[in-house]
Parts: C-alpha cells; structure tokens; sequence
C-alpha cells in the first residue's frame, strides 16, 4: 500500500504521462463510476489517458447511496469475476461519494490494490479525494466502516467542473472558504471576494499540507473540522448539501468564536454577507430556527463523533489562520448562535 499519495495538479495529462511510466505497465484498470460521471466525465478520461482506453468499468448508485456494504460487496464480486489479482487498480472516477467507496473497496479486495482518484466535483478535487480517508455508510452511521487508505494517484482536472451543477459547485467552494479561513487568511479574503473556481489547486496544495502534518486526524488536522459541528446538525435536520449545511455552520461557529475567542467581528460580518449572496444564488435561505428545533438538533450534534454526550467540542477561531481545536462549548451557546444564523 501507498503511505502517500502523489497528486497530480497538471489534470488528465499529467495522468496520462504517469501512466505510461514503467511503475504502471501490465497493469488492469478497473473504472468505478456513476451514471453522471459515465455520462459527463468517462468521455474525456479516455480520450486523454490512453492507458485507460481499454479499462473495463462498474457503475455504481448516484450520490451517498453508493457508500454502503452493499454496493462494496458488488464491486468486490465483479472484481472477482473479472480475474482483478494484486497488480489491478481501481480508478475512482466521481466526486466525494465514489472516491469514498472505491477507496474503501481498494482496501479491502486482495488485502489491498492500488487505487487512482480521478475527482469529478469540486469538493472531491479540493477535499474529498484528498488525504487517505476511505469509507461507507453503515448500521445507519455516516462513514461508520473506512480506512486510512491513501490513493496513489489523485488528479486534479478543473475541466470536469464544466457540467457540475451549480449547487454542488457552491458545496465546493464552501469547503475551500473552510480549508482558508483555518489555515490562509490571505486565501480565504481571495475566495470571498470571487465567484469562480481558479483558486482550487491552491486549496487543494492547503489541505494536503494539513494532512501531511496529521496523516492520521489526531491533533492539526482536526483544524478541517470546522463548521463540521453546526453543519452535520444542519445537514441532517434540513436534508440540505453538505457543502451549503458546512457553509451555515461557519457562520454559527464564527458567531461563536467572536463570543468566545476574541474573534473579530469584522470577519464575521464579511463572511455572513458572503454567505447570504451565494444562498440566495441557489435559492436557499438560512433556515430560521425555533426553540423546539434546536432541542431535536442537539442529541445529532452530541452523537457527532467528536462529541460526548455531556459536551461538545467544537472547532473556533481566535483569528483566520489560527483555528483552535476542542473548544467546549454548551447547549446555551449552541442555541444561541442557531437562532442567530438566520439574521
Ligand atoms: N474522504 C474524505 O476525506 C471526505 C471529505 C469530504 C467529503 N467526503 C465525502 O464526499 C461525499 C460528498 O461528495 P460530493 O459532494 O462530491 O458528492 P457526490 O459524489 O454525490 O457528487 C455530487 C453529484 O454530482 C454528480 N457529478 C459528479 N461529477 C460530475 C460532473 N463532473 N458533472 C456533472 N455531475 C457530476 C454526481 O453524480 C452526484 O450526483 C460525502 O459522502 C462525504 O462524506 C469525504
Ligand atoms: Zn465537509
């Protein structure tokens, strides 16, 4: 197994490149794939990779349905199948969802192959198909079963984002605004003041730097949990994006970082208006929630893997660029700052 994955910021070309390489020869490729990525992505991938020109593929469900034992258990068999030995790479081809199962299922098949990832949605290119996390969805858990399990090769080509939607462009862009506000300041006033996507590698070269320093999540790295606290909650109770409910939650988890951290207010304020706009871009509002809500919100927030049942732990900042982790915080303040969000 890889200890590190190499990422390739020069797109389908520099894969191309890779893959001729001696390190690569006689090798099977195996394309897991969803519909979308089938449609939109597959085309261009072969015409530009010709060691993929050949590669058999397996579509696996849209979206999170794809993370589950289920659908690993399939891809396992048609790997079988298909005769995949130790020398086969799996090359994920999709955004967070299947870069998160075909890491999953690289791990396991054969005590482990190679995998490439080949991220198709921004959030995947800046978050997802970075850092070694693997993982499904299981006994009703997100990313309950995983893996610390490294790509060898992630590829970063901006020219998938053309079809993306734009709602999941926004998810992506909220979790690069998250990887600046904890560890760029100068990057997160850029990415506030723009709308496109032309900071991406920039983002991506950040969050690898984090996980090189804490590979395996145990102290900095928890640093790219912020927002995660508020958002998880919001996520699950509004069924909204994970990138936009992350979005929202910045905004709670700033409100209290102005209370508690010394945080300047200026910031804040900055970043709620620059939230409103994109909001109102796609056409989601702040939720506004009552009293009643928060208290079904706060048993999803103390189940949060980072939390206990008698605390939360959230990540706040004392200034951009200076994150601090573990920072308690009480049901009081967390009612607080919900039922600010919307105002
Ligand atoms: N492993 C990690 O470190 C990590 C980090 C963050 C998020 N994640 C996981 O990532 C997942 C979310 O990933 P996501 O936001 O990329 O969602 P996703 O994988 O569901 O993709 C979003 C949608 O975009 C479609 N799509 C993908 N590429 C496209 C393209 N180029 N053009 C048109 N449509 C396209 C997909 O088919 C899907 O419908 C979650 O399961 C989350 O847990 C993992
Ligand atoms: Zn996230």
């Amino acid at each position: 197994m890889t200890t590190k994955t190499r990422i390739l910021y020069g797109g389908l070309r520099a894969l191309s490149r890779a893959l001729a390489k001696e390190e690569w020869q006689d090798t099977k490729y195996t394309i897991l794939l969803d519909e979308n990525t089938f449609q939109y992505c597959l085309p261009l991938l072969v015409s530009q990779v010709e060691a993929l020109q050949e590669a058999e593929f397996i579509e696996v469900p849209v979206g999170e349905e794809c993370k589950s034992l289920e659908v690993a258990a399939q891809v396992w068999q048609t790997l079988l199948e298909a005769g995949a030995d130790r020398q086969s790479v799996v090359v994920n081809l999709g955004g967070g969802c299947v870069c998160d199962l075909g890491g999953y299922v690289a791990a396991g098949y054969k005590r482990g192959i190679r995998h490439i990832n080949v991220p198709t949605t921004l959030l995947a290119m800046v978050d997802a198909a970075i850092g070694g996390k693997t993982a499904i969805d299981f006994g009703g858990v997100k990313n309950s079963l995983g893996h610390f399990y490294p790509s060898s090769l992630t590829v970063i080509e901006p020219a998938f984002l053309d079809t993306l939607p734009q709602t999941e462009l926004l998810c992506g862009q909220m979790e690069m605004v998250k990887t600046a506000a904890v560890a760029d300041p100068a990057l997160f006033n850029e990415l506030i003041s723009t709308t496109d996507t032309s900071h991406l590698k920039e983002v991506a070269r950040l969050k690898a730097r984090v996980v090189k320093a804490d590979p395996y999540d145990h102290g900095i790295r928890k640093i790219l949990n912020f927002g995660h606290t508020f958002g998880h909650a919001i996520e699950l109770y509004h069924g909204l994006p994970h990138g936009i409910a992350v979005g929202m939650g910045m905004k709670a988890a700033m409100y209290l970082s102005v209370k508690k951290l010394g945080l300047s207010e200026a910031v804040y304020t900055t970043y709620s208006q620059w939230l409103k706009e994109q909001l109102s871009a796609i056409h989601i509002p702040l939720p506004t929630f009552n009293l009643k809500d928060i208290e079904q919100m706060l048993p999803l927030m103390h189940q949060d893997k980072k939390n206990t049942a008698d605390e939360l732990r959230c990540v706040l900042l004392q200034d951009l660029g200076a994150a601090v982790i573990d920072i308690t915080v009480s049901d009081h303040e967390v009612r607080d700052a919900l039922l600010k969000l919307a105002r």
